[in-house]
């Protein structure tokens, strides 16, 4: 069986980070995000796997991401020239995916379980298309399936004002070769996009079997920034694997669970876990709490920070308390030494400061 992850899209909801760069490469506890999607594939068997990606930001995840060897697969891109939508994202793919079956995944969405109980269960049963639905309290800003009595899925409804069920479709599916017939017959959606759930409901309506398994653990659509930070969060506290290897001097303190690269340099400081800090960062004078990640090259001075996600070679001093904040690559935060009462800001469009 082959992957497909879809690494392309707009990103408009996670601005503006998304200017410059893939939402699928924010990191979550030091990791992209992507690569959690990858590393469940390879975790499940599958190999060989095509990523998705977007004329604006697709070299950067290929740049980073790789062809695939150090998460011992083989990675091919495939460029969406446009992001129409889900399906249309398939409908490209298919050269990748030979009429085979595949396992198609959100390059955004973060799951608990892996995947392989899903790869099982389709092997097994063999149905057209098996999909994952998660129990939610707010189904109406989802597409929603409604089953029968043997879980078979009956109809899917995007984003419902009267929901049928509370059981919302997960970033995860396997598809067989149909789904790409169902894709043929099929047009675009209102908002002008060929949708995987008009798929799948095509599916049904050729007479296909499509099945569904209820994901009973966590699911994190990191679409927008406090859905990153509770992924970041989860992931924090889960995390088992934690290298320590930087230095600190009599001066620091650190509790709970706490991974520190090398290079880094703690100076009168204090970091209550969970909390990840990448290579040669410089922290002096700084409270770290807990659920916080910090990338490499960053540079904290005198600074109180929590429940963050800071990224790369960003710099902070003297910037009171900052908590729920998710700050982008070369950042500078710094007290200016002229009028006290005044803020200078030079920001991107879209941006978002609380004081
Ligand atoms: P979405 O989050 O639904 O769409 P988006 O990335 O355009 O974000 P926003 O709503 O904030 O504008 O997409 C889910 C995943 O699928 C995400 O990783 C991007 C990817 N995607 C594609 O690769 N191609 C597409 O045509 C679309 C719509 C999404």
């Amino acid at each position: 069986m082959r992957g497909l992850i879809l690494s392309g899209g707009k990103g408009t909801r996670l601005r503006p980070l998304t200017y410059t760069g893939a939402k699928q490469l924010v990191p979550v506890a030091n990791k992209p995000i992507l690569w959690y999607g990858i590393e469940a594939m390879v975790a499940s068997g599958i190999h060989d796997i095509g990523i998705i990606i977007s004329p604006e930001t697709g070299d950067q995840v290929r740049a980073l991401t790789g062809d695939g060897e150090r998460f011992g697969a083989r990675i091919r891109y495939i460029l969406q020239e446009e992001p129409l939508g889900l399906a249309h994202a398939v409908q490209i793919a298919r050269p990748f995916l030979r009429d085979g079956n595949f396992a198609m995944y959100l390059g955004d969405n973060l799951i608990q379980t892996g995947l392989e109980t899903l790869v099982h269960r389709f092997e097994s049963a063999q149905p057209e298309a098996l999909i994952l639905l998660k129990r939610v309290a707010n189904p109406t800003a989802f597409g929603v399936a409604e089953l029968d009595a043997q879980g078979r899925v009956q109809r899917l409804v995007e984003k419902p004002k009267q929901p049928p069920s509370d059981l919302a479709l997960v970033g995860v599916y396997l598809f067989s070769h149909l789904v790409h017939k169902a894709i043929d017959a099929i047009r675009p959606s209102a908002r002008g996009e060929l949708e995987i759930t008009d798929a799948i409901q095509q599916l049904i309506a050729m007479g296909s079997r499509v099945e569904s398994v209820e994901l009973t653990g966590w699911w994190l659509d990191t679409g927008k920034k406090d859905d990153l930070l509770e992924a970041n969060r989860i992931i924090l506290d889960e995390r088992t694997h934690c290298p320590m290897a930087g230095t600190l001097d009599s001066g620091s303190k650190i509790s709970g669970r706490v991974c520190i690269g090398s290079g880094t340099r703690l100076v009168r400081s204090t970091v209550r876990g969970p909390v990840t800090i990448g290579d040669d960062c410089q922290i002096e004078d700084t409270y770290i709490g807990p659920y916080t990640s910090i990338a490499g090259g960053v540079q904290l001075k005198n600074v109180d920070i929590e429940h963050s996600v800071v990224m790369e070679g960003t710099r902070i001093s003297d910037a009171g308390r900052i908590v729920d904040s998710l700050i982008g690559q070369r950042t500078v935060i710094a007290r200016h030494t002229g009028k006290p009462e005044a803020h200078r800001f030079l920001l991107g469009d879209d941006s978002l400061i609380e004081l």
